[in-house]
């Protein structure tokens, strides 16, 4: 490997409790503003239907969903990962066909972190077209500073520098996503 782990960003301690937040925010809000017997719902009432962006953000929904205690069901998409440590998503293609029955339903789109802000404003729309009930966003990361589309999340778990970040799901190169820490990576040449 070319590039090594340079220092923790975010430790095991901070995320757990971050996403615990989360979690009891996005039930708070989805309670208050579906509530019972709302639209969107299924056979068993209110129901929210998870959308993660796969591979980076398989870690963080499981942690976040487990904390919700909501009738809930997931789909996941599947989008083009880029080799090393690019994120132009210029080539954005998504691998995997949308997740059936979103007419109609509360859809969150669960991505690891919003940089560009291509991949979320590009599956947004796409499930837009589907009308949803309703249509909202979570991101663990936000990096609002390297933003080429105009787009934010509804739900974002920490706000960080514009630094290449891995651990927690995210990848460099499919390496490193098993990390419990959010951690930067020490670029090329540097000790
Ligand atoms: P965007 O389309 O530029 O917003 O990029 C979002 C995607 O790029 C994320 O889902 C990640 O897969 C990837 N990405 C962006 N920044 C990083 C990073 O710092 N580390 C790892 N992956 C990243
Ligand atoms: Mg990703």
């Amino acid at each position: 490997m070319s590039m090594r782990i340079d220092r923790v960003l975010l430790d095991r301690q901070r995320i757990a409790v971050r996403v615990s937040e989360l979690a009891d925010q996005i039930v708070e809000d989805f309670n208050a503003r579906v509530g019972n017997g709302g639209s969107g719902g299924g056979p068993n009432g209110p129901e929210l239907t998870l959308v993660p962006v796969m591979t980076g953000s398989v870690i963080f929904i499981a942690d976040l969903m487990r904390q919700m205690p909501l009738m809930m069901r997931i789909g996941m998409v599947s989008v083009s990962s880029y080799p090393g440590a690019s994120t132009e998503s210029q080539n954005l293609e998504v691998k995997s066909p949308l997740p059936d029955n979103l007419a109609g339903r509360h859809v969150m789109i669960v991505d690891d972190i919003l940089d560009s802000g291509r991949t979320l404003s590009h599956i947004k729309q796409m499930i837009a077209e589907r009308n949803p009930a309703s249509l909202q966003s979570c991101v663990l990361l936000d990096k609002p500073s390297r933003r080429q589309v105009e787009i934010t999340a509804d739900y974002v778990g920490f706000e960080i520098p514009d630094a290449f970040v891995v651990g927690y799901g995210l990848d460099y190169d499919g390496y490193y996503r098993n990390l419990p820490e959010v951690c930067t990576l020490l670029a090329e040449g540097k000790r």
